[in-house]
């Protein structure tokens, strides 16, 4: 398993691109079985998700060519509709396959996905939605079997805010005989960024981005040609390694549009967060104060402060001036990298899903372990800034969602590293 070795007290300057948007492309890649013509994605970004979601839809029958960051999917031949556990287990997202298969090919044979670090994270709203829309779906020997003969439109309300769930239902709704109303949907820009593409495809929906989205079936969905949006998460953790090292970057190819909350709380710390746009392209430019301000969040479904940027924050506070509370409400288990900060030197004081943060002047570089995607992150922010070495652990976490980060942050001047542990 390969390490990171990270040295600590460059402070970050210049520009780097960001990619495309991790969740946004895996629920579109598998919007590709919805129709018997090609999809061609531009800005795919490459990472090992995405390797595993491709993966896992050849061997359905989805033909896949990739050329650069572009990616055409063609499921016009026979399709097996079948998520195996070996597949499934890697990457939860496979469950994305679900709500297409059901409506596209009346039957799916899904593998339960486990639970991961951060959480049991189980899918029954998923089900109980297409069980609304006519789904008749068992779940025995860690197998979600469906078939319907075709799904019929119903009003869904989700008993919680859920992204995927949010997701698989619109994609389902999609070839439904009749209208369906999502209610409570997830408002993340990624839902929006599946409608775009869907709507290209022939789909009738409106209301994506509001928590009432409706969906008119269709009898068949076209072939298209969408571009994924920018990773507005690699965004803020970039952000936020320009923001704990005291640097001045600018990222290009994003925008601020969908990171508010993200945004505000950095400046609440002490940076200067620009927008720039010209006709031809759209950057962020952070210029970050010599010590941070501590700044709390609390994490709660879009627009409101991202989950997915709670363990970085975490980092930027462990250095900041003053002391910051951080509650997660999304995730029952989204903490495990304070342990690991606190070899760093940190001082945190978890409770529940309360952590509280005093900022140090200095951490120390130690050897870590990262346990999840923006645990990794948050590791790696802290390295920046810690005294001597820091050797993050099992960063094949950090490589399920961010392409390439040694050598985007390495251009950025980090003095960084990857070995084989
Ligand atoms: C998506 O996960 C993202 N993944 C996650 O990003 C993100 O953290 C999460 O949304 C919240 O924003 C993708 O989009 C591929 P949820 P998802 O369903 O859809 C509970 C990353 O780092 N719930 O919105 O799985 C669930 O347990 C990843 O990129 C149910 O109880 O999250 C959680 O507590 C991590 N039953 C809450 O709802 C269900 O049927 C929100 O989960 C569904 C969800």
């Amino acid at each position: 398993m390969d390490k990171l070795v990270i040295t600590g007290g460059a402070r970050l300057t210049g520009e780097v691109a960001v990619s495309g948007a991790k969740n946004a492309a895996l629920p579109i890649l598998c919007a590709s079985l919805l129709s018997s013509e090609p999809l061609t994605l531009r800005n795919v970004p490459a990472l090992n998700d995405i390797a595993t979601m491709l993966k896992l839809l050849t061997r359905m029958g989805v033909t896949v060519t990739r050329e650069g960051d572009s990616v055409t999917l063609h499921a016009g031949g026979v399709i097996e509709p079948v998520a195996p556990y070996e597949l499934v287990k890697t990457m939860r997202a496979s469950i994305l396959v679900l709500g297409p298969l059901l409506a596209r090919l009346g039957e799916a044979r899904v593998s339960l996905p486990g639970g991961c670090a951060i959480g049991a994270r189980p899918v029954d709203q998923h089900i109980k939605g297409l069980q609304s829309m006519g789904a008749e779906i068992g779940v025995e020997h860690g197998y979600i079997s469906a078939k319907a003969t075709r799904l019929r439109g119903a009003r869904l309300f989700t008993d919680m805010v859920t992204v995927t769930g949010t997701e698989n239902l619109m994609m389902a709704a999609c070839l439904a005989d009749g209208e369906t109303v999502i209610e409570n949907a997830a408002r993340e820009p990624e839902v929006v960024d599946l409608a775009q593409c869907l709507s290209a495809m022939g789909a009738r929906i409106s209301g994506a981005g509001t928590d009432v989205i409706r969906i008119r079936g269709v009898p068949r969905l076209a072939g298209a040609t969408h571009r994924i949006m920018p990773d507005r998460i690699e965004t803020g953790t970039f952000l936020c390694a320009a923001a704990i090292t005291g640097g001045d970057v600018r990222l290009t190819g994003t925008s601020t549009g969908y990171l508010d909350a993200v945004v505000d709380k950095l400046m609440d710390a002490g940076c200067d967060v620009q927008a720039e746009k010209t006709p031809a392209a759209e950057s962020v430019r952070l210029i970050a104060p010599a010590r941070l301000k501590a700044v709390s969040i609390r994490t709660a479904p879009y627009p409101a402060f991202p989950t997915d940027m709670q363990a970085q924050f975490m980092a930027l506070n462990a250095v900041a001036e003053g002391t910051a509370v951080i509650r997660e409400t999304i995730f029952e288990n989204r903490f495990m990298h304070a342990v690991e900060l606190q070899r760093l030197g940190a001082d945190i004081r978890i409770d529940g899903n309360t952590a509280v943060v005093s900022g140090v002047n200095r951490l120390q570089g130690a050897t870590v372990m990262a346990t999840d995607l923006r645990a990794s992150a948050s590791l790696v922010l802290a390295g920046l800034v810690a005294d001597g070495e820091t050797h993050v652990e099992r960063i094949y976490h950090l490589d399920r969602g961010y392409e390439g980060i040694e050598a985007k942050l390495t251009r950025l001047g980090a003095t960084i590293r990857r070995e084989k542990a």
